[in-house]
């Protein structure tokens, strides 16, 4: 038998181990969350808040997609899936018992052990909520341990929001603000009504001490910096988490270059200082 070190490719980065559904929750019309679990314990690994991880349907082909689930579960790897192409699509048709690869965790977490001692703002839109929900986890774990803490989270209409067991449950917590606002009410809303950047102003806390930990499309991004920076949030305790095409997650093919990034390897979470000169560009 040959050594593993000249068995070559077959247990190399780019392998992805199987993982089987154990659950397929439907949390809007194109969203769906998976339970994934290693088809055996050893190959159980810790992530951290904000990872991703490539996730690949045999024959169709392999997309990152964030950790979306609980970083205290090591047994259970969550990801919630929006379905826009084909891979995406035929993740979130995959039900329990399925077979999926995945090759992770990869990139760099939300600094949430940082962030203690501060006031934190989450702001999350649309499916920009699930990296975003590991870290509240993670600080609910350890609440005494910060200030405030805001989740300002903005979906498009009511029936696109993620999460809605976790909401109502958060929202019954004394010491965490939430807030949610719709681009477009309908079925009876009598919430909020507007883009998640009109919830800023008015936001709990304090901005010379707070971490901002932001996720979404790269407009409302954009938007959610100057509301930031207009309340007095420093660029340097900022945090956004980028998204773009991505093939082999480990920093080797350079097709998720991000002026000197790869946002693979040295992302998805940046501090925003350090990419505020790529990222006032529209497309890099
Ligand atoms: C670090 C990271 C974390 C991600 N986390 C999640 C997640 O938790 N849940 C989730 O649903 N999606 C997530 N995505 C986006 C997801 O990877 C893309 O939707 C997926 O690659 C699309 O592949 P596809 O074959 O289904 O569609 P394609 O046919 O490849 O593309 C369909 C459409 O999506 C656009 N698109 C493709 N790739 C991306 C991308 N990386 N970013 C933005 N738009 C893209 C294309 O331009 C096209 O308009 C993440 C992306 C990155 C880089
Ligand atoms: S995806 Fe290959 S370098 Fe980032």
């Amino acid at each position: 038998m040959l050594p593993a070190d000249e068995l070559g490719p077959a247990v190399g980065p780019l392998v992805p181990r199987a993982y089987r559904v154990r659950g397929a929750a439907r949390e809007t019309s194109d969203t769906v969350t998976l339970a994934l679990q290693a088809e055996t314990a050893a190959e159980e690994v810790g992530f951290a808040p904000g990872q991703f991880n490539m996730l690949s349907v045999f024959g169709v082909g392999e997309v990152p997609i964030s950790i979306s689930g609980n970083p205290g579960r090591v047994d259970l790897l969550t990801h919630t899936v929006r379905a826009v192409g084909a891979v995406t699509q035929a993740l979130a048709a995959q039900r329990r018992g399925a077979l999926v690869g995945v090759r992770g965790p990869y990139g760099t977490a939300w600094p949430v052990e940082a962030a203690e001692g501060s006031d934190v703002v989450i702001v999350a839109g649309g499916v920009g909520l699930a990296p975003l929900r590991p870290a509240v986890h993670r600080i609910l774990a350890r609440r005494e341990k910060y200030g405030r803490i805001a989740l300002l989270y903005g979906s498009r209409t009511p029936g696109d929001l993620l999460y809605v067991h976790d909401l109502k449950q958060w929202r019954g917590r004394m010491d965490l603000e939430v807030e949610v606002t719709v681009d477009a009410a309908a079925g009876g809303w009598r919430g909020n009504v507007g883009v998640v950047t009109t919830l800023i102003p008015r936001a709990r806390f304090d901005p010379t001490s707070t971490v901002a930990l932001v996720c979404g499309p790269e407009i409302m991004m954009r938007f959610t910096v100057r509301e930031l920076q207009a309340r007095g949030i420093p660029d340097d305790r900022m945090f956004l988490s980028m998204e773009r095409n991505m093939k082999c997650g480990i920093g080797q093919c350079g097709h998720c270059q991000y002026g000197p990034y790869f946002v693979c390897r040295d992302g998805p979470v940046f501090r925003y200082d350090r990419i505020a000169p790529f990222f006032r560009v529209r497309e890099i």
